[in-house]
């Protein structure tokens, strides 16, 4: 097992199954792959690239072979918090907004939320979507759960959709007008929001087919994005991934080991009766950032390091240190100037600049090929999770608005704010706290 994942262990982090669990109706060549996948996780065991190759062999002779451990580790659907917030970065992403169909109100809603819950719950432990045999596409079929996590959020329009205006919080405020947006209206917003992510490009396709079709009559697609990150296993050690324009990034997230780190990122229990279904919950903020690469890959890397702040070969700050080191906002070099530009994005998006404002960014690069104009459509799907967005995103992104180095170098095309309530617990779906209250 990769230390990526170990490091991850905690709320919705990823676990091996033990093979044990309810089986689904399905193939049973896979199920025992995924027993035996068990044993080599519980014994540290990482088979690397011969996995691939005994899985095949296995399935022709019903011989268990252990999957690799990427293809093994399987995130918990039940639990105090969603999965796919603090589960580590996923290879593949698929985001998608639904609104609910005319004339479909609390009562489909609720429905809705059961069948996909139950749907996401077998997919995450790596069983066929469907209990009816032959009723599933089969495009999973080899795989492991690969880490596959889904995560359900409701946007403000939906509780007009369902009469819970009542039970609306706060939090759901329409996000500000920034002078910098370019945001399309058709790829924004939604009454409902599905984030998928797992480390196999047909797993997360599979889940994604097998929700929308679940969707059925009650509700439909409005917009779809799909993102990608690294591959676990690219690199000689696992670490911080980086983004389209070659930066490390994600280094200074809050940490889930941290004091502080629930607060920030998580709604708290105890709040007023009519907003204590999002107790557990988050509030993600979603925007599509084009980057501007033809521009940005004609700067220096001398000068996009002072665009961000940090070095771009380790993502070490420009005032010393490794990654890990603490910026430090007034150093000064031999010409008096700071190390760290005033206008530096990480300076600027920084908790000590914004009053404590801080965030978990959980992105997924997307590439969309060329547009007309000759242009990459590509950048950052940036996904960033917190306890309030008036504590988190909204403050920052005001500064960034103001005078942050990065902003000619990329376009906010598209966003989303969405209400992520807490985990479900065993024999309840996601959102039954609120459809039910
Ligand atoms: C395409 C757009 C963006 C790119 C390429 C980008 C890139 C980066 C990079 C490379 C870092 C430094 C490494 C790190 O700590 O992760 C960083 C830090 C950060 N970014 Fe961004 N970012 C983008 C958009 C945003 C937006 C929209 C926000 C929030 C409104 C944001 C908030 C932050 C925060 C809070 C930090 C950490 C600052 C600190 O405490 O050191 N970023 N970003």
């Amino acid at each position: 097992m990769s230390t990526k994942k170990d490091d991850s262990r905690g709320n919705g982090a990823a676990a091996h199954r033990d093979g044990s669990g309810p089986a689904g109706v399905g193939d049973v060549s896979r199920r025992r792959l995924l027993g035996s996948a068990g044993a080599a996780g519980a014994a540290g065991l990482v088979l690397g690239a011969a996995g691939g190759a005994g899985v095949y062999a296995a399935t022709r002779s019903e011989v268990p072979t252990p999957l690799t451990a990427v293809g093994s580790t399987e995130a918990m659907f039940h639990g105090k918090h969603q999965a796919g917030i603090t589960t580590p970065l996923q290879a593949r992403g698929h985001l998608i907004a639904f609104d609910l169909a005319p004339g479909a109100g609390r009562k489909e809603a609720a429905a809705l939320m059961r069948r996909w819950s139950d749907v996401a719950g077998r997919l995450m432990a790596g069983e066929p979507a469907d209990t009816v045999q032959g009723h599933d596409t089969g495009v999973a079929l080899d795989a492991g759960p690969s880490s596959l996590t889904v995560t359900f959020g409701f946007g403000r329009t939906f509780f007009t959709r369902t009469g819970l205006t009542g039970h609306r919080p706060p939090a759901l405020d329409p996000l500000p007008v920034f002078s910098s947006d370019h945001l399309d209206a058709r790829r924004s917003d939604g009454d409902l929001w599905v984030q998928i992510g797992a480390d196999d490009a047909l797993v997360a396709f599979h889940a994604l087919r097998a929700l929308q079709k679940e969707a059925g009559s009650a509700a439909r697609v409005r917009w779809q994005m799909n993102g990608f990150n690294r591959t676990p296993g690219a690199t000689g050690r696992p670490m911080t991934t980086r983004n389209l324009m070659g930066q490390v990034d994600g280094t200074n997230n809050p940490k889930p080991g941290e004091s502080d780190f629930e607060k920030r990122i998580f709604v708290p229990a105890g709040g007023s009766s009519a907003h204590a279904w999002m107790a557990g919950g988050s509030y993600a903020v979603v925007r599509r950032i084009r980057m501007l690469l033809d521009d940005w890959e004609e700067l220096t890397v001398k000068r996009q390091e002072q665009v961000i702040g940090r070095r771009k070969a380790d993502g070490a700050p420009l005032s010393g240190g490794s990654e890990d080191t603490s910026m430090d906002l007034d150093k000064a070099g031999p010409d008096g100037k700071l190390l760290i530009p005033g206008n530096a994005h990480a300076r600027i998006s920084s908790p000590e600049e914004n009053g404590g404002a801080a965030m978990l960014r959980r992105p997924f690069s997307y590439h969309d090929g060329i547009s007309e104009d000759g242009t990459p459509d590509a950048g950052l799907l940036f996904i960033c999770w917190q306890a309030d967005p008036f504590k988190g995103f909204i403050p920052v992104q005001r500064k960034l608005d103001r005078g942050d180095a990065l902003s000619p170098f990329i376009r906010h095309e598209a966003s989303g704010l969405f209400a992520v309530p807490g985990g479900a617990a065993s024999g309840e779906y996601v959102g039954q706290r609120l459809l039910e209250a």
